[in-house]
């Protein structure tokens, strides 16, 4: 019996710094505060530049820490495994040849380059390496095979690009490196001519510390959730299975509002008849000062959203009566008007048994992954997220133990 959750938020989010850029997702070293993982406080986590253009292409004769601080500062430096932000916090969970959505949240627009390389760092006494990270250069899923994205200077906010992970490497402990050689100084190109964007330009590096799981099996996720703290945080992409993005789905005919988006949720499920699953969730508590409220409409805990219909045959019978009344992704059990079904309340925003065979009622082209996919689909407003974030945890009826924590999970 396996369960196992893909929650994927997307939402557009404008940064309020006033320059450069980082890595938000998977969250870098230096950014993964900011999405609740504890880690060291870095105020300036978008200005990884390997100490700026002179220090590096000056003092340091183009030489960058392999995390993108001075190269001067002795090792390991402070974003370094061992450093003060380098202490291997897992910031997000993939899958061996999986296609991945890397975010890099732009504040200042330089054009340029971006590269993306991959390092498998299981020992956790060992150095970050950029020998071993070149080793690894990704591609973009584009079917380009090509290893470096052109910036187009007209883009502000959250870029996204879409590598694709080795087919064959797992690890607990990945480093993904992300560089950014920005195009705004002017300089000698290889053929000789002078151009803005050619000889040395500024460069910034981050690393994020992410775990990819054989692609069999399902990984336990690395954060523990308590029920009663509701602290079971998924990052915005959440990974365990696989990652799609809202415009892609040809089955929503409708313009969503910019701040609402399609957010999917799948949790991998063996049940028997009768037993039915059910999420909850929204924000933490300790996010919500003072507190969430039992109350779902004025919970400032609970997020707006609406689910999506699925189908129309029976098997969607018992979603789609549960569906109704439901507006809110909340912590609380059934919303007060929430419909029942055949006398059966909802224990939460319902979801549906979905599988990927064609021939069965319950395919879902979503469902790339196989059986036992339960999936709801929301149209989410994404302001009412923490920066994108939210949690979501599973709840099945018709067994004692009805919390996903307490499901033994198989092949992590
Ligand atoms: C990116 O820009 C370089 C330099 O202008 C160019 O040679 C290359 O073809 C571009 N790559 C893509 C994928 O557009
Ligand atoms: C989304 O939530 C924000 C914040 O609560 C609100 O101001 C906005 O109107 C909502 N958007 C929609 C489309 O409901």
């Amino acid at each position: 019996m396996a369960l196992s959750v893909v929650g994927v938020v997307l939402c557009a989010l404008v940064s309020v710094v006033s320059s450069h850029g980082y890595l938000s997702s998977p969250a870098s070293r230096n950014s993964a505060w900011r999405f609740g993982f504890g880690t060291q406080t870095n105020y300036n986590d978008n200005e990884l530049y390997c100490g700026g253009r002179e220090v590096m292409h000056s003092q340091n004769q183009g030489r960058c820490g392999v995390c993108g601080d001075n190269w001067r500062l002795s090792e390991p430096r402070p974003h370094e495994r061992g450093g003060v932000y380098g202490k291997g916090v897992i910031t997000a969970q993939y899958r061996s040849g999986q296609v991945i959505p890397i975010t890099i949240r732009i504040s200042a627009n330089h054009g340029g380059w971006f590269e993306f390389r991959l390092c498998n760092n299981n020992n956790p006494r060992a150095r970050d390496s950029q020998q071993c990270l070149n080793k690894q250069l990704l591609t973009f899923a584009d079917g380009s095979r090509g290893t470096r994205y052109n910036l187009s200077r007209s883009l502000r906010g959250d870029v996204t690009v879409h590598v694709q992970l080795p087919p064959r490497l797992s690890c607990t402990n990945c480093v993904l490196q992300w560089t950014w050689v920005v195009g705004n100084t002017w300089g000698i190109c290889s053929d000789g001519r002078g151009k803005v964007g050619c000889g040395p330009q500024e460069t910034f590096v981050n690393c994020a510390d992410i775990q990819i799981s054989p692609k069999r099996g399902f990984q336990k996720p690395t954060t523990t959730f308590n029920k009663n703290k509701n602290n079971f945080l998924y990052p915005r992409v959440s990974l365990v299975a696989s990652v799609w993005f809202a415009g892609l789905v040809a089955t929503i005919e409708r313009d969503l509002k910019e701040d609402v988006l399609q957010t999917v949720v799948f949790l991998q499920r063996e049940s028997i008849p009768d037993q039915d699953l059910f999420i909850r969730g929204g924000i933490s508590e300790s996010l919500r000062p003072p507190g969430c409220s039992s109350i779902v409409e004025s919970d400032p805990c609970a997020i707006d959203m609406n689910t999506n219909l699925l189908g129309t045959i029976q098997h969607y019978e018992k979603y789609n009566a549960w569906r109704v009344g439901d507006t809110r992704l909340d912590w609380s059990g059934a919303q007060p008007g929430q419909d029942v079904y055949q006398g059966i309340p909802a224990e939460g925003t319902p979801l549906v048994w979905t599988t990927n065979n064609v021939l069965s009622p319950g395919y879902q082209e979503l469902n790339t992954f196989g059986e036992h996919y339960w999936m709801v689909s929301m149209d989410m407003n994404c302001t009412q997220t923490e920066a994108g974030w939210f949690e979501v945890k599973g709840y099945l009826t018709n067994t004692m133990d009805n919390w996903e924590t307490d499901i033994a999970q198989v092949g992590g």
